[in-house]
């Protein structure tokens, strides 16, 4: 067990985070997966943890060094997210900010589909859970604030209220992922939190201070019950 900082605005709190994309395979060398660099999850994760909070980080795969004093669980695909975010839970606070495929292939070969044998023209694919979606609807010990990500292009705003009515999140933290904007993979995000009681548009910054920024936000929001 990882000890939290003693003191801190989240000191005896805890906090599951789901950080960087997740990768499905469909042979034992290929995977479907998507760009996500894992730096806005890992960011949080350190800030809380600064902040006293005892963290447990999911993390698909991503080319970052673990956050200092956080367990770090590593997985690769939706469902091992699912069922590590399953098994990390109670907590105080859930916060998805990992870029989860939407799809899985149907089906997994044990063998390297090969060109000789057929190859491979189209990729059947099926859902993955949703993983913010479940930990939202938990009948019993659902987190007290359960805080989910929408990058979205053309109207942000809009879907991403839209989103949060749909998975029961309680905070959506909307980003705008519009090509030029460069938040997948860069150092700096532009976001407005959604909170159900008014929306919060903050300025440009980096992931960094990002995550500073909602850690203070999340403790006053628990404090505020
Ligand atoms: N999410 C999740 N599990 C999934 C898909 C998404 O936990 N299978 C979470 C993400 O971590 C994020 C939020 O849901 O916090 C929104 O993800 P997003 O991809 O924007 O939403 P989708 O519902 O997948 O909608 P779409 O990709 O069609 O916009
Ligand atoms: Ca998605």
């Amino acid at each position: 067990r990882l000890l939290p900082k003693p003191q801190g605005v989240l000191s005896g709190k805890r906090i599951v985070i789901t950080a960087g994309p997740t990768y499905e395979p469909l042979d034992p060398v290929r995977f479907v997966g998507n760009r996500s660099s894992g730096k806005q999850g890992y960011a949080i994760a350190a800030a809380c943890r600064n902040e006293g909070a005892e963290v447990t980080l999911i993390s698909g795969p991503v080319h970052l060094s673990p956050p200092p004093g956080c367990e770090v669980v590593q997985v690769r695909t939706a469902r091992e997210m699912l069922e590590a975010s399953e098994k990390a839970l109670p907590a105080d606070v859930f916060i998805a900010c990992a870029a989860v495929a939407d799809y899985r292939p149907a089906f997994e070969t044990t063998h390297k589909v090969k060109k000789e044998r057929g190859g491979l023209t189209a990729i059947d694919l099926v859902e993955n859970p949703d993983i913010l979606a479940t930990v939202s609807q938990m009948e019993e010990g659902r987190p007290q604030l359960v805080i989910g990500f929408a990058a979205e292009t053309d109207d942000v705003i809009g879907h991403a209220e839209t989103k949060r009515a749909r998975k029961k999140c309680d905070w959506i933290i909307a980003n705008d992922v519009s090509p030029g904007t460069d938040v997948m993979g860069g150092d700096r995000n532009t976001v407005t939190i959604i909170t159900g009681k008014g929306d919060e548009a903050l300025p440009e910054m980096p992931k960094d201070r990002l995550g500073a920024y909602l850690a203070q936000r999340i403790a006053r929001k628990l404090s505020a019950g």
